[in-house]
C-alpha cells in the first residue's frame, strides 16, 4: 500500500500523523510511505528523519493525496484536503464528525472510507486513541496551572509543593478518569496536597488502592466541591460525561467564595467546559480573568506539547495502521471489532449511528459496509 501523510493545515496545529518510527515500521512491513515536506517540522522531525526511516517525501500535499492509497493524518480534513480525497481511498484520522455537518457532507460526497481515531474501542471499553491525548492534557494541566499561580501571571504567587517551613499548593482535581488521575500524578509529584473528586465509587476505590499514598479522594458531591474550592489554589476540571456536554460544577458565585489569585484549569472545555465561567482560550492567549480567579481553559492542550504529542499518539496508532495497510481495511476490520467501531464512513454512506443521530442522516450498518 502507498501510505500518504500530510503536513496538518489546521490553524496552531503541529503534531503530524506519522513519526518517522511509524514510517520505518511501515516500511519494513512492504509499504511505502509519503510525506509531505516539512509536515514533521512542528514535532520537530525533518525530512531527513523521514527519509533515513526509508520514507519519500513529496513536494505537496495534493501530490500525497494523488498517489495514497491511506492518508494518516491528526486533525479532521479541511475543506481543501476533502476536495483531494477519492472513492476508495481510505482515511485515518480524528473526525469529530457529530457536531460538523459541512465535514461530513464533504467525506460523504468524496466516496472515500473514513476510520476516526475517537470511536476505536478497546476491550475494557476505553478509547485507546483518544486516551493518550488525555494523558497529555492531564499531565500537562498541573504544569500550566503551576504557571498560572506566579504572581507575574496573575496568579495567588503560590509554589506547588511549597518549601520547608510553608505549607504545599491545595489542588483539587474534578473527574478521576484518565485525565485527572494523570494531573492528580503530576500535581502530588510537584508536592501539592491533591484531592481527587469523582461520582464512581469503583473508581474512586480504584484511586485509593493505587495511589492512595500520593493523594487522597473525595465523593464529588455539590457540598464536597464547594467546600474544598474554598481552600483551593488550583482547581482541575477533568469530568467527562460520554456524549453529554460538561456538567457546570462551579457557578461564577462561588469564585467570590475563592482565594483571590486561585487558578482554574479547565481540561474538559472541549465539552464546553465545567466551570459555569468557563470559555476556550488558546495557546496564543490561554488564561483570563473572572472576580480574581484566573481560568485556563485551552480546548487543545495536546498542542502546546506536539513532539511528545505526536509520538503518544503515533505509539497507539501504529497497530491500526499497520493492521490497515497491510490487510486493507476490509480484512483489519472484519478481524477487529474495535477497529470496526472507528469505521464512520464508506463509499457515500454514513456508518456510525451517534453520528447519524446527531445530523439527522441514515445510517449503513458497519457490518453490511464491510460486505459491499
Ligand atoms: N482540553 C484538552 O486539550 C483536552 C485533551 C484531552 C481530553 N480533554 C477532555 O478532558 C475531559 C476528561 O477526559 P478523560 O479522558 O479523563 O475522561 P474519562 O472518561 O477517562 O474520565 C472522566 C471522569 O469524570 C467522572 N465524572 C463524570 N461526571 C462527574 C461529576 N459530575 N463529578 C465528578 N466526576 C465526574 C467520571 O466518573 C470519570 O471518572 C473530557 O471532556 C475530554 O474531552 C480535553
Amino acid at each position: 500500500m502507498i501510505v500518504g501523510c500530510p503536513k496538518e493545515i489546521k490553524p496552531q496545529e503541529f503534531r503530524v500523523g506519522m513519526t518517522p518510527n511509524a514510517a520505518t515500521e511501515a516500511v519494513a512491513h512492504g509499504h511505502t510511505v509519503l510525506i509531505e515536506t516539512g509536515a514533521g517540522l512542528g514535532a520537530g522531525f525533518d525530512d531527513a528523519a523521514y527519509i533515513d526511516a526509508g520514507a519519500k517525501i513529496a513536494a505537496t500535499a495534493a501530490d500525497v493525496f494523488a498517489k495514497a492509497d491511506m492518508i494518516v493524518k491528526v486533525k479532521e480534513p479541511q475543506p481543501a484536503e476533502r476536495k483531494m480525497l477519492r472513492e476508495g481511498q481510505l482515511l485515518f484520522t480524528y473526525l469529530h464528525l457529530a457536531p460538523d455537518p459541512e465535514q461530513t457532507k464533504d467525506l460523504l460526497a468524496s466516496g472515500c472510507t473514513a476510520i476516526a481515531y475517537e470511536t476505536v474501542t478497546d476491550k475494557s471499553g476505553g478509547l485507546p486513541l483518544l486516551a493518550p491525548m488525555s494523558e497529555v492534557a492531564g499531565r500537562l494541566a498541573p504544569q500550566v496551572g503551576a504557571w498560572t499561580l506566579q504572581k507575574a501571571n496573575g496568579g495567588r504567587g503560590v509554589l506547588m509543593g511549597g518549601v520547608p517551613g510553608v505549607g504545599p499548593a491545595k489542588v483539587m482535581v474534578i473527574g478521576g478518569g484518565v485525565v485527572g488521575t494523570h494531573a492528580a500524578k503530576i500535581a502530588a509529584g510537584m508536592g501539592a496536597d491533591v484531592t481527587v473528586l469523582d461520582r464512581s465509587l469503583p473508581r474512586m476505590r480504584y484511586l485509593d488502592d493505587v495511589f492512595g499514598g500520593q493523594f487522597k479522594t473525595q465523593f464529588a458531591s455539590t457540598g464536597n466541591i464547594a467546600e474544598l474550592a474554598m481552600e483551593a489554589d488550583m482547581v482541575i476540571g477533568a469530568v467527562l460525561i460520554p456524549g453529554a456536554a460538561a456538567p457546570k460544577l462551579l457557578t461564577r458565585a462561588q469564585l467570590s467564595t475563592m482565594k483571590p489569585g486561585a487558578a482554574l484549569v479547565d481540561v474538559a472545555i472541549d465539552q464546553g467546559g465545567c466551570f459555569e465561567t468557563s470559555k476556550a482560550t488558546t495557546h496564543a492567549d490561554p488564561v483570563y480573568d473572572v472576580d480574581g480567579i484566573m481560568h485556563y481553559c485551552v480546548a487543545n492542550m495536546p498542542g502546546a506539547v506536539a513532539r511528545t504529542s505526536t509520538i503518544a499518539l503515533g505509539n497507539a496508532t501504529m497497530p491500526f495502521l499497520l493492521a490497515l495497510a497491510d490487510k486493507g481495511w476490509k480484512q483489519a476490520c472484519e478481524d477487529d471489532a474495535h477497529l470496526l467501531n472507528g469505521l464512520n464512513v464508506h463509499a457515500g454512506q454514513l456508518t456510525y449511528y451517534a453520528v447519524g443521530k446527531a445530523l439527522g442522516i441514515d445510517v449503513l450498518s458497519p457490518q453490511l459496509a464491510l460486505k459491499s
